[in-house]
């Protein structure tokens, strides 16, 4: 078994930050996405990954390296142009070689990650197995109509009149025979290569796609408030450590993990949240649900729900909340009261985020 993971595209909502990074890379408790996906297909006991990359290849190789800090051996595969789910598979046709194989939307969130789904999978090997869970509004997603056996009857990518409420979430396990139905489709209408099309044509041509639901968490982290929902369930699980240093008028209360050479001084830290390595968090109070960055500086601020990314300040700053804060920026109170003065790069917004 190998493994596809998917980490191009062009990640337009969101949009500014995917200006200069691969949303793959976007920090969910000051961990970029990606790395939970890869964590995800070593606990499943596979480790030959292909990774399918796009414009930010570069910054992606930076980050993940080899994968040998990952247990897993890493062979990059370039995609030119974001043509669709399908078209990764198609050029990761010499790598994929003829063995069955698992993949993954590096954006995407699993809770259960895929090592019940690859087990599956191997004990009834169909041509392919497909993840789906329940969600509020299928339109959104690839759908999927199940059996009472268990089997896919009919799939349909973001229907306006959804069959079911059950959506694709992010990990399928394929076949070889996932190649010869992506030779056989044709581009949809928003111009891409479809997976969904691709197992449309394996159910039609009688091989079985069997449904794996999970009940448990999944997101895709493709949009603010992915991101944001995101970044509360991997807070809910962190382990609280003190790595740096906290002053005797801080107060550090439910689950906290201050990185190396952090400072909190004259603050309250209210879990979960985490402070990133070499970050000062001053006369502040942090949290919930809020993640501080590498080297950030909050000073005399309130922050809750948010994500403030590296090397970024915030002064004075009396109620942020809901809030992503890109690297390097610099937020101040103003000087005249009830004035505000903004400086922001194309595609930001200054309205809620949810
Ligand atoms: C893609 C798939 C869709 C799936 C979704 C999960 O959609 O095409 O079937 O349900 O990922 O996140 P996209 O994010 O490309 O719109």
């Amino acid at each position: 078994m190998k493994a596809l993971v998917l980490a191009g595209g062009s990640g337009i909502r969101l949009r500014p930050f995917t200006h200069s990074m691969p949303k793959q890379l976007f920090p969910i408790a000051n961990r970029p996405v990606l790395f939970y996906g890869l964590e995800a297909i070593g606990a499943a006991g596979v480790h030959d990954v292909g990774v399918v990359v796009g414009d930010h290849a570069e910054a992606i190789r930076q980050a993940v390296g080899d994968g040998a800090s990952f247990g897993l051996k890493i062979t990059y595969i370039r995609q030119d142009l974001p043509l669709g789910l399908a078209h990764c598979v198609a050029i990761a046709r010499d790598f994929l070689a003829d063995e069955d194989f698992v993949m993954y939307l590096g954006d995407n969130v699993i809770g259960d990650g895929v090592e019940p789904i690859v087990s599956a999978f191997g004990r009834t090997r169909p041509a392919a197995r497909v993840m789906l869970g329940k969600v509020g509004d299928p339109r959104r997603f690839g759908v999927a109509e199940v059996g009472p056996d268990g089997r896919v009857l009919r799939l349909a990518e973001k229907p306006a009149v959804p069959r079911s409420d059950l959506a694709m979430i992010g990990a399928y396990v394929f076949s070889p025979a996932v190649h010869e139905a992506i030779a056989a489709i044709e581009p949809s209408e928003r111009g891409e290569r479809e997976i969904t099309d691709a197992l449309s044509w394996l159910v039609a041509h009688d091989h079985v796609v069997e449904a794996h639901v999970s009940s448990g968490y999944w997101q895709d982290t493709g949009t603010f408030a992915g991101v944001l929902d995101c970044n509360r369930a991997m807070l809910d699980a962190i382990t609280p450590a003190v790595l740096g240093s906290v002053d005797d008028a801080s107060e550090l209360i439910g689950p906290v993990v201050v990185e190396e050479n952090a400072t909190v001084s004259r603050s309250r830290v209210i879990g979960p949240a985490v402070i990133g390595s070499g970050a000062t968090v001053s006369e502040s109070r942090i949290g919930p649900y809020t993640s501080i960055g590498a080297k950030c500086t909050v000073d005399r601020s309130v922050v809750e729900n948010s994500i403030i990314l590296g090397g970024s300040s915030l002064h004075g700053i009396p109620g942020m909340r809901d809030s992503l804060i890109g690297r390097d920026a610099d937020v101040r109170r103003a000087e005249t009261p009830g004035s505000c003065s903004l400086i922001l790069g194309d595609h930001s917004s200054v309205a809620p985020a949810v």
